[in-house]
């Protein structure tokens, strides 16, 4: 099996785990279980990376560790600016910069919050630190130099575990949030100076009957994005 992938076998859930994985803010309690844990893990783990590098690491946290990282984080956070290992992008293209508003409105919309109100809203981004009260959360970290292709590996080591959660009917959030203050992490998870924090996901069952979980984003026309050349 790790060797050998027989590809002539249709993977037919695939499909189904793209079109419905979406961001998920709300999770039940429910803890999840070490068997889904192994599953999820060496599925994921499949993700490709430049040669075979794998310039990632995974900190999970579940229990006490999840409470007291979340409690260090949103102290961070009231404290002062982010100080992410990478600065997060400022400036972006006036299409994105409608779709990332829209975004915005969107989901203060379902979530209650008049958009004028800074305070809801600064409370609800601290709902990122506290990983949206899942069971788990994720640190995607790595010892690699950073640059332009660790970058990419790790993005799709990240759609691998949340696609492979979706299979597993497990809810994700991809956080750069959770990139927002390594020292933190690294103080609270005893790592080496050289490991990097580069962001994380909520990860738990998804609370049902949730308002917030019930909006999807949606996507541009394909027409907005590519060009056939024959
Ligand atoms: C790299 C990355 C970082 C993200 N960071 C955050 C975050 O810090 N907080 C959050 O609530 N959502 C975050 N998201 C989720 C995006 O807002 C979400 O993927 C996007 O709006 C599309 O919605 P969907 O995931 O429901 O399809 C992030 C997504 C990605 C891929």
């Amino acid at each position: 099996m790790e060797e050998f992938i027989n590809v002539e076998e249709k993977a037919i859930s695939v499909a189904e785990a793209i079109i419905t994985r979406h961001s998920v803010r709300e999770f039940s309690q429910k803890a999840i279980e070490q068997s889904v844990w192994d599953e999820l893990l060496n599925l994921s783990k499949r993700a490709p990376s430049w040669k075979n590098s794998q310039p990632w690491k995974l900190r999970i946290l579940q229990g006490k560790s999840k409470n007291k990282m979340a409690e260090s984080l949103v102290n961070a956070a009231k404290a002062g600016p982010p100080s992410p290992e990478n600065p997060w992008p400022e400036n972006y293209p006036a299409d994105a910069k409608r779709r990332m508003f829209d975004l915005g409105m969107k989901i203060y919309g379902v979530a209650g919050i008049d958009r004028k109100d800074k305070a809801a809203r600064d409370q609800f981004m601290l709902n990122n630190f506290k990983f949206f009260d899942a069971p788990a959360a994720i640190f995607i970290t790595t010892t690699f130099d950073l640059n332009f292709y660790v970058g990419i590996d790790i993005g799709c080591f990240l759609q691998t575990i949340l696609l492979s959660a979706r299979a597993l009917g497990l809810g994700t959030c991809p956080q750069a949030a959770l990139g927002a203050f390594p020292d933190v992490v690294r103080k609270e998870l005893e790592l080496q100076p050289e490991e990097k924090v580069i962001c994380g996901l909520s990860i738990g069952y998804p609370k049902e009957e949730s308002q917030l979980n019930r909006y999807h984003t949606p996507r541009e026309p394909l027409e907005n994005m590519v060009q056939f050349y024959n």
